[in-house]
């Protein structure tokens, strides 16, 4: 479980976060969304214990982990995979070395048992492993690099937190149609705690079971697709207005998604 409770962040003088507070339960699945710049991977950082919070508390696992000592910090990171922006792969090392690298620092495995679970872990992310292992980075396709990344964060330490940022940036509809189907997979498979940092509202939604919306360091929305969609504060609307068209459509068709889901797992359907 993570919470943030009235989180305050500043990069100097530059105020960047204010009274941020939210939660993401065991299991959950949580979009943050919210323009360029409003402070979103910041939170993520926070979560990772990477900056600290000048105002609250940020509690990873039941720790405030702005208040551990580094040690204790990294131990805490083992259960939290993190996907960067852009997937941030090593340009220079081949794709079972990116997989494994963790492993590779931090264990002492022996090379041909990490190259196994590399391999293994490829196909788990939907990659065929002896076409792809061998290859560097540059010679993969944008969505088969972020499917590396992903795996890559989910060898390093078996996590049970993922956080995502802006997993889809860059990608075309199809990949990014994709990419979703497996943090999406993965979240139900693994019983993950998922939080993804987006500004693609549809990506969120395709996704999320909650929504908060970060603008300018500030929390204006935390809540249901619902809740979401029925938002009457003007800050919300703004934010949604240019994608309204868009999002409208895919909540309807995710919400008519869900009644259905709903419908074919009751009690009655089963029997
Ligand atoms: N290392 C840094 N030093 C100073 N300012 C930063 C740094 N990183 C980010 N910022 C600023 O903090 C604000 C929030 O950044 P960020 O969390 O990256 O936003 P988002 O992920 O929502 O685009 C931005 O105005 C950004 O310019
Ligand atoms: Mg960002």
């Amino acid at each position: 479980m993570i919470q943030l409770r009235s989180v305050s962040f500043a990069y100097g003088e530059k105020q960047v976060l204010q009274g941020v507070s939210f939660s993401v339960d065991d299991g959950e699945a949580v979009a943050i969304m919210g323009p360029s710049g409003s402070g979103k991977s910041t939170i993520l950082r926070l979560i990772l214990g990477l900056e600290n919070a000048s105002d609250g508390e940020v509690i990873v696992d039941g720790h405030d982990i702005g208040k551990l000592r580094e040690s204790k910090r990294r131990q805490i990171r083992k259960n939290i995979g993190m996907v960067f922006q852009e997937g941030a792969l090593f340009d220079s090392l081949t794709v079972g070395e990116n997989v494994g690298y963790y492993l590779l620092e931090h264990s002492k495995l022996k090379w041909e048992e990490i190259d196994q679970r590399a391999c293994r872990m490829l196909g788990e992310v939907g990659l065929n492993c002896d076409e792809v292992i061998d290859l560097l980075p540059e010679q993969l396709s944008g969505g088969m690099r972020r499917r590396v990344a992903i795996g890559r964060a989910l060898l390093s330490t078996d996590p049970t937190i993922m956080l995502y940022d802006e997993p889809t940036t860059g990608l075309d509809p199809r990949s990014t149609h994709n990419i979703l189907g497996l943090i999406e997979q993965l979240h139900r498979e693994k019983n993950l705690s998922t939080v993804v940092v987006t500004h693609q509202i549809a990506d969120a939604i395709a996704i999320a079971d909650r929504y908060v919306v970060i603008i300018d360091g500030h929390m204006v929305f935390d809540g249901s697709l619902d809740e979401l969609r029925d938002s009457r504060d003007p800050k919300v609307l703004s934010f949604l207005a240019p994608f309204r068209a868009s999002v409208t459509g895919v909540i309807e068709s995710r919400l008519s998604d869900v009644v259905a889901q709903n419908e074919s797992e009751s009690p009655q359907e089963e029997s």
